[in-house]
């Protein structure tokens, strides 16, 4: 079950957008920032707090790669398979990165620490090839940085982090 709170941060949302649904991506990442991933009964009840069908939640849960179904590492890389990062060394590194870390792209390292997700564009064309480690933004990135990336994200705060970025008083 969600916390009240949360539950009262997403009717709050729904308050300000001209047509309710429109805040479900925020709302989504509000669930996801308290429990660090949706089950299904958890899309339930983001459902039932905008009174839509719950196959309009998970359709759009399992379209986003910044959703997440089962419980993740405690950090996730996004690596960008698109255009500008391929042409970039991005499949490579992407290659490389799981051969580090003896994972397969979205299954969890068996220490449970990092999972790598292959991404569209990541909307940092100009840092290909690029990945979003965690919340940060990293590029270009060479398979020489891999180890000093990996080791910078395990000193930091992980994912999901705090919804401090939706502009929302989550304390
Ligand atoms: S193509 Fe990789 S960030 Fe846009």
């Amino acid at each position: 079950m969600l916390k009240e709170q949360t539950k009262r941060l997403i009717l709050d949302l729904q308050k300000k957008y001209p047509e309710r649904r429109s805040a479900l991506l925020p709302a989504l990442h509000l669930a996801q920032a308290e429990k660090g991933y949706l089950p299904r009964e958890t899309q339930d009840e983001v459902a039932a707090l905008f009174e839509i069908d719950p196959n309009e939640v998970y359709s759009v849960v399992t379209f986003y790669d910044m959703f997440f179904e089962k419980p993740t590492g405690k950090h996730v890389i996004h690596i960008c398979k698109n255009v500008s990062c391929m042409l970039r060394g991005g499949d490579e590194l992407l290659m490389s990165l799981c051969h580090h870390l003896q994972v397969e792209p979205r299954m969890l390292t068996a220490d449970g620490e990092f999972m790598v997700i292959p991404s569209e564009c990541l909307g940092a064309c100009d840092r290909a090839p690029m990945m979003l480690v965690d919340d940060k933004v990293i590029g270009p990135v060479k398979e020489s940085d891999l180890a000093g990336i990996l080791k910078d994200a395990q000193n930091g705060p992980g994912h999901p982090c705090p919804a401090s970025h939706l502009e929302v008083d989550y304390a």
